[in-house]
């Protein structure tokens, strides 16, 4: 991987830098990397993945996949073959590292099959809520073991599956997906109904799989049924760029002067376009330029050019569609004018770190007023002072929020553990680096 040079152990430094410049991509989406293998390796025949994430996590769930009796193999840059297989009981506990979505996701999939597999993970993985997944594959007739509160390690005995109607009412992703992966296997009814509609990539991709998926809008909030047809068929994959990614390189532009930069094949799926959406509202000056689907998805080239922000509310309805994207948006509402409420960010703090506490002391070493109220956070923007040391709690995205906050700062910013970057991002610092960022690893 590119990031090779630095270590778990490595900090970053980011300091004040000319105009961001140039055109880049960013690695494919982690969400449909997570998926393809896993839907490619439950699947009959041979599925093949290009533009595949190599980050940490989805390594895991390669890993993971593999152990669970299906062929994963890696061909190339991005470039993966699986063929699906029974799932056996692994020989060993399957380490999903950092990654929510790997293990959620696999624990949902192996939930249907007559093996017994048990699931850890790095410290901050052992310490978030799994009951929200183990909840419902138990009403679904699957077993699970895990210790008090529903932490890793957690051993799933899969079996005989029966039908559910489960209302998604946190509205995460990983627990539909995990609902509708153990459904492929169940009898009977499987729906999930959602207040508030979650990322669809598990929808979309096992329609493309064979599967018979149904989504129609009641007065409860959005359906996803399984219908009769749940063998899945091996099909090929191609991953776009992970929009979760480019909100980096893209807020950097917006909050460095003189900045102008392209991130090329980002996917503009409309649950995860948050961002983009409240950035404009901001003032965030945006173009859109050669529209196309891949894989199924909408594309774009997303030009950012540096901007006048102003301080906005976000309603709570917007946070499922940019739920991974508060602490980049925190960044650029340090730099706005005026304040910044960002409101229902109660699952911030089960992230894979308290997210909400995090960014408000990292903005705080930066002196920059933020603070929370119950579910909500508000940043006061303005000039900011940089200088801090930014505590990341092993987590990526603070990591490279707080990198970003350090190029348009007046005074440099460290991050710790900057090696965690490497979970979603492999290469950010130098593809940073590549648009003119200043960022140095720290010995
Ligand atoms: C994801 C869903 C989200 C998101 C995570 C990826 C997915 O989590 O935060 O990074 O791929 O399904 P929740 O389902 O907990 O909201």
């Amino acid at each position: 991987m590119r990031e090779t040079a630095v270590t778990q152990s490595d900090r970053l430094r980011a300091s004040a830098s000319p105009g961001l410049k140039g055109s880049t991509a960013v690695p494919g989406d982690k969400s449909i990397s997570h998926r393809a293998l896993i839907l490619g390796g439950m699947a009959r025949g041979e599925t093949r993945i290009t533009g595949l994430l190599e980050g940490q996590d989805v390594l895991h769930t390669a890993a993971a996949v593999r152990a669970l009796g299906a062929e994963v193999e890696r061909l190339g840059e991005g470039s993966w073959r699986g063929g699906g297989a029974r799932w056996q009981s692994p020989a060993d506990t399957v380490d999903c590292g950092n990654s929510g979505t790997g293990v959620r996701l696999l624990m949902g999939a192996v939930a249907g099959f007559p093996i017994e597999v048990r699931f850890t993970g790095d410290k901050s993985l052992c310490s978030r809520p799994m009951n929200r997944v183990l909840d419902p594959l138990r009403e679904m007739g699957a077993q699970a073991d895990s210790s008090e509160g529903g932490r890793l390690p957690v051993t799933v005995h899969g079996g005989t599956l029966h039908g559910i109607s489960f209302v998604n009412a946190k509205a995460s992703a990983q627990v539909k997906s995990a609902i509708l992966l153990a459904g492929l296997h169940a009898g009977g009814e499987v729906e999930v109904i959602e207040p508030a509609p979650s990322r669809d990539h598990t929808e979309n991709m096992l329609r493309a799989f064979g599967c018979d998926v149904a989504v129609s809008e009641t007065p409860h909030g959005r359906r996803i049924r399984l219908g009769e047809r749940r063998a899945l068929t091996a099909c090929d994959v191609e991953v776009p760029g992970d929009p979760s990614s480019a909100a980096f390189p893209l807020a950097a532009a917006l909050i460095t002067p003189e900045s102008e930069i392209t991130v090329t094949d980002v996917m503009l799926n409309p649950l995860r376009t948050g961002l983009l959406a409240t950035l404009q509202a901001m003032g965030a000056d945006f173009s859109f330029a050669n529209r196309r689907s891949v894989g199924g998805e909408e594309v774009a080239d997303v030009t950012a050019r540096s901007s006048i922000l102003r301080g906005v509310d976000v309603p709570a309805d917007r946070a499922p569609s940019m739920i991974d994207e508060y602490p980049i948006l925190a960044i650029a509402a340090a730099f706005a004018q005026g304040t910044t409420r960002a409101h229902g960010l109660a699952e911030l703090r089960v992230k894979e770190s308290d997210r909400l506490a995090a960014i408000i002391a990292g903005l705080r070493a930066c002196g920059v007023e933020a603070h929370d109220e119950g579910d909500t956070l508000i940043v006061e923007g303005g000039a900011v002072a940089g200088g801090g040391h930014v505590t990341t709690h092993g987590d990526h995205r603070i990591a490279m929020s707080f990198l970003v906050l350090g190029l348009a700062a007046r005074e440099a910013v460290t991050v710790d553990e900057a090696g965690m970057i490497a979970t979603s991002f492999p290469g950010f610092a130098e593809l940073m680096r590549g648009l003119g960022a200043q960022i140095e690893a720290i010995r």
